[in-house]
This record gives structure tokens, sequence and C-alpha cells, in this order.
């Protein structure tokens, strides 16, 4: 017997066509990576662990592309500009931030389309942030 879930199709969601969690995974990392050495953003992250900040990522791109909804659940309403007001994030700093995040997608190697979603919201979103001259 067919159950209506098995039998019902659903949308994908960009969530699922990037590659699911495991997707999101190999990019934070390979984007916290680049963080973890770098002059002049790795000083804005408080303590001595990068875990806890690569999981919020990960769990808000996650929420953001239609995956679970984690990241909410945990830590409310988003509201990322306000989250960064603490950090002095100026235009250089968000281009550094950006090119991590680029290069971090160089290495996924994602079909062109799924590629140019992603590389175009973070295009949008690095500059957003900026709060400081
Ligand atoms: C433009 C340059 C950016 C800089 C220098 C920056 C830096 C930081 C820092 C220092 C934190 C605190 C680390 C922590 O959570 O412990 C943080 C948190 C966070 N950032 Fe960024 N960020 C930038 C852009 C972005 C962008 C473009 C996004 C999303 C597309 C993003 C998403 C997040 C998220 C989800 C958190 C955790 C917020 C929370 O739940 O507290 N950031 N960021």
């Amino acid at each position: 017997m067919i159950r209506v879930s098995e039998a019902t199709p659903h949308a994908v969601t960009p969530f699922e066509a990037f590659g699911g969690h495991p997707f999101f995974d190999r990019l934070v990392a390979a984007f916290y990576r680049r963080v973890e050495t770098d002059p002049v953003i790795r000083p804005m992250y408080p303590g001595d662990d990068l875990d806890p900040a690569k999981e919020r990522l990960q769990l808000f791109l996650e929420q953001y592309w239609g995956g679970p909804t984690t990241y909410s659940d945990d830590r409310g309403h988003p509201r990322l500009r306000m989250r960064h007001a603490a950090f002095p994030i100026d235009y250089a700093a968000s281009e550094r931030w950006l090119d991590h995040m680029r290069a971090a997608l160089d290495e996924q190697e994602l079909p062109l389309e799924l590629d140019a979603l992603l590389r175009e919201y973070f295009e949008a979103a690095a500059p957003a942030m900026v709060n400081a001259p």
C-alpha cells in the first residue's frame, strides 16, 4: 500500500536542491576555515571556538532556503542587522566576508543555476550588514 505522503509529489525546496544538511555543513565549514585565519574578521568573533557561530550560520541558512526551522525555534526571529550591531562592520570587512563565502561556494561545485542563486543572495546580504564607516 502506498501512503499518501509517498504518493503526493511535493515541490523540492532550494534546501533540498542544494543537497540538504550535508551541503550546508560543507559550505559553512569551508567558509569558517577561511574566517579562522582572517586577521580582520576573526577577531570580531567572541571566544576561541568558532563552532557555535558556525552552527548558527548553518541553521540560519538552512531555514532561509526552506529547510528545518531550528534556527528560529532556538533563537527567534533572525533580525540579522540587529544581531550584527555589536560588531563594527565596514565595507572592507563585508567584502572579506563575501570573498570567503565565494571561495567556499567555489569549492562546492554546484550546478550553475544553484550556484548563482546562492552567490546573488550573499552578494546582497553581505553589504546589507555594513554598519560602520
Ligand atoms: C558582512 C560581514 C559579516 C561579518 C563581519 C559578520 C560577523 C559576524 C559575527 C562576529 C557574528 C557573531 C558570532 C556568533 O554568532 O557567535 C555573526 C553572527 C551571525 N552572522 Fe554574521 N557577519 C557578516 C555577514 C553575515 C551575513 C551576510 C549573514 C547571512 C547571510 C550572516 C549571518 C550570521 C548569523 C545567522 C549569525 C548568528 C546570529 C545569532 O543568532 O546570534 N552574517 N556574524
